[in-house]
């Protein structure tokens, strides 16, 4: 009789723990940037700090970042777009190509594999492009750029 007390118990709180963790992470949320989008407050930092399944943020993103005009405000973001290769310089197969909004910022739900690593470009509203010489094994564009490493910039 306590055994099966304690196995609805158990039962109960697990049920508990799924809809409460339903409810914390936003994941359902399906959010892809586009040009014409932004962000009623601007959002800056490491994008996935808050959208991630235990962070605050609405969506749990795959990708996420923000960029900016290597001269300011020549507008090189505007109409900006991000796409990661499976090889360097823009070669291999184009895996993820995202518009940047007009925040500068540019992020997906969509999942994303990164595999061995996926290459980064730029090409900003003027066709100008900037690849990232290295494999990147994350979505977190903004965990390095802007923190270690120069933020991206537009061209
Ligand atoms: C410190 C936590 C935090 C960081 C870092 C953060 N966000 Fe957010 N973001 C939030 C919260 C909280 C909301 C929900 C506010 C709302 O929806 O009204 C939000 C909302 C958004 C929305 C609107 C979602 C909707 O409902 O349409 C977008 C888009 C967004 N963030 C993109 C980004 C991008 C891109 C980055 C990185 C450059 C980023 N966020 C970094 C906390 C964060
Ligand atoms: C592990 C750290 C790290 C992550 C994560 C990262 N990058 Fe980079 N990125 C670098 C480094 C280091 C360079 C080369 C040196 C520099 O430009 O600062 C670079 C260079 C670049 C460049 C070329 C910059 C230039 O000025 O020519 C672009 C574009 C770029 N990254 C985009 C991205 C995007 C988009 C993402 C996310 C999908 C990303 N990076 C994720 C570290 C990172």
């Amino acid at each position: 009789m306590k055994k099966r007390l304690l196995i609805s118990l158990l039962l109960f709180m697990s049920f508990a723990f799924i809809v409460e963790s339903c409810k914390e992470n936003g994941c359902s949320r399906a959010l892809v940037s586009t040009y014409q989008a932004h962000e009623t407050d601007k959002m800056t930092g490491d994008c996935m700090g808050c959208h991630s399944p235990n962070g605050g943020g609405t969506g749990c993103f795959r990708v996420g970042g923000t960029a900016f005009d290597s001269i300011p405000a020549d507008s090189a973001v505007k109409n900006a777009i991000v796409k990661l290769y499976t090889q360097p310089n823009g070669g291999g197969e184009l895996v993820v190509t995202l518009q940047v909004d007009k925040s500068g910022n540019f992020y997906t739900t969509s999942p994303v594999s990164f595999a061995n690593g996926l290459y980064p470009a730029i090409v900003s509203g003027q066709g100008n492009i900037r690849y990232m010489p290295n494999a990147t094994i994350t979505g977190a564009c903004n965990s390095c750029h802007g923190v270690v490493n120069n933020t991206i910039w537009a061209d």
